[in-house]
């Protein structure tokens, strides 16, 4: 068995295989316990190779005949697949086998929700669906007939034909069985077209369940963007007749680009102002968008094998990226991508989960949907389009689409079209993507004679089976001030590759102060030695909006390791510095709302961590509630004004503007609830007519602890609204105390909406106890407990969602010995679960260390 026995699969170990598809030809016969799935699959031998081995993945499958060239077969089967003896020449495989939708919680293959068939492939759910070679690398068109009593019957492609009962799709461009896809059920479409830049008119269409019509335009309106975007931005065109979009409830991830049907968690796409935030809002017009740029980084140019991952993943969230910050606020979305890729990969690069942007090897490899090939993948295309220059960049990405496409390419294949733009030597550039770990860059300065000299260290710590670590090309982005505040150098890239590296300015007055890593330029942690009285002066001055914000928190987190550590009082350069700010109406309100925020407790714990100090979580959780009361105090005179002045009086509309006023608001009543108990929020509850203005006020309210009539009343209000409910889950345990969020988390698992088989609820429930730092970790051990419990018991339904939920252990060996006792003795405790799935093995082997 697979399960009990996990074969690691190694980069270096890639062979192509011995047969191209030519045709693929599905039958669906649907039925929820036994659907039939016919395959016919055109086969022939691969010049490339002289291998002519013939296995075909398949899992969980009844086979009940198979053929080659019309002549029956009978494969050796494994839990993995079937091997035959295939010709070396052209034939004909047919398969014919049986699958269980109905019973397939663990949400990958075909499988059932709500009374409705869906698919999940990628990376290898194909296999559970038919035999086949399910690898990226084989692409095949695909002829669909799907047989079901459904008024909806959707799947890749083109629709062909549909009867009674049936319905016919093709697919005209060759992929990856991981892009196939297959919809039927009772669905209503929210419909609407576009048409391309060369005239092509665009049946768009969203499906939904009946009841969600309400749900659909804002979607709709973020794909029509997105179509748009991509033509005038990237020169991309849509290439077929019809792009669907479907919302399901079931769904591990947020959505996946199958060509021409992408599937949606229904949370990532299903808007209304009513049941919707803000930032639900943000966050479902970047993911309609990443999906529909994949249809050409992903699916027109592939990957050749999971370990290329990053090549689409890394390349797809850079674009959606761009789009944002074309669509809203630049540098708010900058900074709020820092904060995340701090949050989440910092943690993952810097743990036993450590792994590079493109990994060597894997055992699941849907493990590997990370925040480091994600995220960490987008940060490095920026550094090469940063070190090329945006023309080359432009020029390399035309390149790469009219090389590659239709191709199952590399990250070598990446790099080498802008090798080829621009002449460059990208070797070492690439250690991007084998090396893993955060860079640290050590920053020391002089100054003499007008002459002001940067020296730059870079240091990457050892990382799981990396003991050595080499330089890394780093653009730094770099501008100098003037003691009076005037930027004497604008912004200029130093591109470092040494380990050690000077870089000198000349003909300076006076020593200028530095701003160091402007717009992020690179994933790094600069560390230097400077005073709370500079970082005052660039909140005060810096230019560059990423910079400014970052000394803002830098002297927020250096005013919170204080008070966590000792019982300072919260730095008056920090509270100035804010009032300041605050005050100045030419800066964005969005602006200003993250100028307010702090560093996450989590985040805290790390630094601590870093700097040799054992982090307690009660101690940070106690200076953060401090600070934020130390803040309330200090801003009481200016709070009701700014309150006042994030107000809008408009109709709801969930864009940049009214999202950052809200931002805003709701960062101004956290701090005026610390002081009235509680009175505006209550008010502002009364009054709200959207999510965003209703939730912060309730979460305002529980803080406060003097919640309880509104939490009961937001619950009936809402109870037939699944999304909404998430939130109501998630937000009790998120504001519990940290004594009290193991057994508030505990009670929810035991209210009847406890509908733990949906990911989405299973996550509102653990993700917020997880995201609760002090609250997981209290020192007795109940929200680790409750966590393994939850874990073993979700694992053999879901290993993925399981697998997932396991980084929550992530971070243990930061914590003091009692605590890391504890969790060593829940993940022991996992580990030795009978049957335990691949994925959680892979996950708590690589945690525990
Ligand atoms: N390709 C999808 C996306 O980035 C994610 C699918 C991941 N699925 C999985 N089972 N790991 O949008
Ligand atoms: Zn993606």
């Amino acid at each position: 068995m697979r399960d009990a026995a996990p074969n690691t699969v190694y980069l270096k170990d890639y062979k192509s295989f011995g047969y191209l598809v030519d045709q693929v030809h599905l039958t669906f016969d649907l039925s929820p316990n036994a659907t039939r799935v016919t395959s016919r699959i055109a086969f022939s031998p691969n010049p490339e190779t002289e291998d002519r081995s013939f296995f075909l993945h398949g899992e969980k499958l009844r086979l009940i005949r198979a053929a080659i060239d019309g002549t029956a077969v009978s494969p050796e089967i494994t839990a993995e697949g079937l091997r035959v003896a295939a010709p070396d020449a052209p034939f004909v495989w047919e398969a014919e086998v049986e699958i269980d939708p109905a019973n397939n919680t663990a949400l990958e293959g075909l499988y059932m929700s709500n009374g409705m068939y869906c698919t999940q492939c990628e990376a290898e759910g194909f296999r559970k669906i038919t035999y086949y070679p399910d690898r990226p690398d084989v692409m095949s068109t695909f002829t669909v007939r799907i047989n079901g009593d459904l008024p909806v019957l959707l799947s890749n492609g083109n629709p062909v034909q549909r009867g009674e009962g049936w319905a016919e799709w093709h697919d005209p461009w060759p992929k990856p069985a991981y892009l196939f896809a297959l919809v039927a059920g009772d669905l209503v479409a929210h419909s609407d077209s576009f048409t391309t830049i060369s005239g092509k008119s665009v049946d768009l269409n969203l499906w939904v369940r009946p009841g969600d019509e309400h749900k659909c335009a804002f979607g709709m309106e973020a794909l029509k963007k997105s179509m748009k975007w991509d033509e005038d931005t990237y020169g991309r065109e849509y290439d077929l007749d019809v792009f669907n979009i479907v919302a399901v409830d079931d769904f591990n991830m947020g959505a996946m680009e199958n060509k021409g049907l992408n599937i949606f968690n229904s949370s990532c796409v299903l808007a209304s102002p009513d049941t919707s935030t803000d930032a639900n809002f943000e966050r479902i017009e970047a993911i309609i968008a990443h999906e529909y740029f994949h249809n050409w980084t992903g699916n027109r140019i592939t990957c050749r094998d999971w370990f290329q991952l990053c090549l689409k993943e890394g390349l797809t969230v850079f674009r959606d990226s761009q789009f944002t910050s074309d669509m809203r606020s630049a540098p708010v979305k900058r900074i709020t991508d820092v904060i995340d890729l701090r949050a989440r990969q910092f943690p993952e690069d810097n743990g036993p989960l450590s792994h590079p942007v493109r990994p060597e090897s894997f055992q699941e490899i849907n493990n590997f949907y990370t925040a480091t090939v994600y995220e960490k993948g987008a940060e490095v295309i920026g550094m090469l389009k940063r070190l090329v220059g945006d023309a080359a960049y432009a020029e390399a990405l035309d390149l790469y689409f009219a090389r590659h496409d239709g191709q199952a390419c590399t990250i070598e294949d990446w790099l080498k079209v802008f090798e080829d733009v621009t002449g460059r030597d990208l070797s070492q550039f690439k250690r991007w993507y084998s090396q893993s770990g955060t860079p640290r860059l050590k920053v020391e300065e002089e100054f003499s004679e007008g002459t002001y000299t940067l020296t730059l260290t870079q240091h990457t710590d050892p990382t799981p089976g990396q003991p050595d670590k080499q330089p890394q090309v780093i653009p730094v982005a770099v501008g100098l001030l003037s003691p009076n505040g005037d930027e004497v150098v604008p912004t200029r890239v130093l591109e470092m590759t040494e380990g050690t590296q000077s870089f000198t300015f000349e003909g300076l007055a006076a020593k200028p102060v530095p701003s160091i890593l402007r717009d992020f330029s690179a994933p790094v942690i600069v560390e230097r030695e400077t005073d709370t009285a500079e970082r005052a002066f660039l909140l005060a001055h810096d230019t560059d909006p990423f910079h400014r914000w970052e000394a803002g928190r830098a002297l927020a987190r250096e005013t919170l390791v204080e008070m966590a550590t000792g019982d300072a009082t919260p730095l008056p350069d920090y509270l100035d510095g804010i009032r300041t700010l605050l005050r100045d109406k030419s800066l964005d309100p969005a602006y200003r709302a993250l100028m307010l925020g702090l560093p996450g407790q989590s985040e805290l714990a790390g630094h601590l961590h870093e700097a040799g100090i054992t982090p307690d979580p009660a101690a940070i959780w106690i200076a953060v509630e401090d600070l934020k009361q130390a803040l309330a105090r200090d801003l009481q005179d200016m709070l009701p004004d700014i309150y006042a002045e994030a107000q809008v009086d408009a109709p709801y509309a969930p864009d940049a503007e009214q999202s950052g006023k809200r931002a805003l608001g709701a960062a101004a009543l956290d701090l005026i609830s610390r002081l009235d108990g509680g009175k505006q929020a209550a008010a502002q509850y009364e009054a709200a007519d959207n999510m965003t203005l209703q939730l912060s006020a309730l979460g305002c309210l529980l803080g406060a602890e003097t919640g309880d009539a509104q939490l009961a009343a937001f619950y009936d209000q809402w109870k037939d609204d699944r999304l909404v409910i998430d939130k109501w889950f998630m937000l009790q345990i998120m504001k519990a105390k940290p004594d009290r969020a193991a057994a508030v988390a505990k009670a929810l698992t035991e209210h009847p909406d406890f509908t733990w088989k949906t990911p989405n609820r299973f996550r509102a429930v653990f993700g917020a106890l997880a995201g609760n730092h002090a609250g997981f970790h209290d020192s007795s051990g109940a929200g680790y407990d409750l966590l393994a419990d939850w874990l073993i018991r979700l694992d053999p339904l879901n290993p993925q969602t399981t697998a997932r939920m396991c980084t929550a252990f992530q971070t243990w060996k930061r914590y003091d010995a009692g605590r890391q006792e504890m969790i060593a003795a829940q993940l022991d405790r996992i580990a030795a679960t009978p049957d335990l799935s691949r994925d959680a093995g892979e996950m708590i082997s690589r945690i525990r260390g």
